[in-house]
């Protein structure tokens, strides 16, 4: 075993701000197993495609041979598992491929992880870890006056999304339980900033804006969320990686608690002060209502107050600073967008929100 990680889905949103952060802050070496799916886009990672701590690997967590190879090829002393389909709305309108891929896959990637870890000496063994990232959606939906979730909610998944990440989570935890594998697992709220794909509702809306196309808005506007600039989760991370106890999971969060319409409005009051040659000004007048989505969770809200006292973590950025930086990055980065919003999303897009746009 070497001090390499193995990183699955890095070229997707979080895993790629991931693997740019680790490269910049830490000395070991990444590999990055990704299918390139619709939400995986390497050019996410073109500034470290050379780089000599930078492996990528085309391939499938569902494909145990593979698996398999890589990691006796390149004998990580950690997993970091992103790789999931990840989007409520696609749940919805097609839940196999993420019963596939969250459920089936985790658990193909966990036996492939059980025998390597088995095979691995007594020392090695210990200081292995496998780290599960997965959502606060699995506790399901919260009143407006509920405390936050903490470690020890109770799972009540909603969607087909959470409900795939719930059976996932459970199945690290038995592989602790059962195996004694080292594992850890995070709990995390939405997440927003740079190469999130926009099929999610801050990038959507700072694209559609900048169209001048309507900003679709679900039922009454009124859901919570609470929102984490990406960069302060990948901190959060690499923490849990370096110094959480194996078989606990922790939940990570913001404090930043907004309501849609309210996330919707600041993104147009920033677009409209910084590109007033938009053919969308004021971008408020773009906002619609649409219909809600089904079974849509009314609020989240997470405690992260157990890495704050185990491991010191505490996010570093503000909402207001994140949401700002995150709309210039869009706008200095056209070409991404670009290279993204086609094809097969927008037969999404089609698909999604064609009945409201009629
Ligand atoms: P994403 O959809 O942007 O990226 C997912 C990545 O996984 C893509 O690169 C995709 O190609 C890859 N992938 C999908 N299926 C695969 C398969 N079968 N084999 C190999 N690779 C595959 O997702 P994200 O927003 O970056 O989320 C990453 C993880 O974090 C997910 O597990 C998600 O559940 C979790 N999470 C996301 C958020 C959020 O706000 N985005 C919040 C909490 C937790
Ligand atoms: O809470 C963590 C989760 O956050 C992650 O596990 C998921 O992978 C991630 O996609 C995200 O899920 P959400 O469903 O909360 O994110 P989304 O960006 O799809 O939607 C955020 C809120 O905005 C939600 O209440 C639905 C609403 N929305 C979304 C879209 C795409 C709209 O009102 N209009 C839209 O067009």
């Amino acid at each position: 075993m070497n001090d390499t990680i193995l990183i699955t889905g890095g070229a997707g949103f979080i895993g790629s701000n991931f693997i740019l952060q680790w490269l910049r802050s830490e000395a070991a070496s990444v590999v990055n197993l990704d299918k390139l799916t619709y939400a995986g886009n390497p050019r996410n990672l073109s500034s470290v495609e050379r780089h000599p701590r930078y492996v990528f690997v085309r391939g499938d967590i569902c494909d145990a041979a593979l698996i398999s190879d890589v990691l006796d090829q390149h004998r990580p002393r950690a997993i970091v598992h992103f790789a999931a389909e990840s989007h409520v709305d696609r749940s919805i309108k097609g839940p196999a491929e993420f019963i596939r891929t969250n459920i089936e896959g985790t658990f193909g990637l966990l036996e492939c992880v059980r025998a390597y870890w088995g095979n691995l000496s007594p020392a090695d063994r210990e200081r292995f870890r496998f780290l599960h990232i997965s959502t606060d959606e699995v506790y399901g939906t919260l009143t407006p006056t509920e405390p936050p979730f903490s470690e020890t909610t109770a799972y009540a998944p909603n969607s087909p999304y959470s409900a795939s990440k719930a059976a996932s989570d459970h199945l690290v935890r038995a592989y602790h339980h059962t195996y004694g594998l080292p594992t850890l697992t995070t709990n995390c709220s939405n997440n927003y900033g740079p190469f999130q794909f926009p099929e999610k509702l801050i990038p959507l809306m700072i694209h559609n804006a900048l169209q001048g196309n309507p900003l679709p808005v679900y039922g009454d506007g009124q859901n919570v969320r609470d929102w984490l600039y990406v960069e302060d989760h990948c901190d959060a991370i690499r923490e849990v990686l370096a110094k959480g106890r194996p078989g606990e999971t922790y939940n990570v969060g913001g404090n930043s608690e907004r309501k849609n319409i309210d996330v919707v409005r600041t993104i147009c009051e920033i677009l409209d002060e910084v590109v007033a040659s938009s053919p969308g000004v004021p971008h408020g007048q773009l906002i619609t209502y649409v219909k809600d989505r089904p079974g849509h969770d009314r609020r989240y809200a997470i405690s992260a107050e157990k890495l704050r006292a185990e491991l010191g973590w505490v996010p570093k950025t503000r909402f207001e600073d994140g949401i700002r930086r995150t709309v210039l990055w869009y706008l200095e980065n056209e070409a991404w967008v670009r290279d993204v919003v086609s094809g097969e999303y927008q037969h999404w897009v089609d698909l999604q929100y064609g009945g409201a746009r009629d």
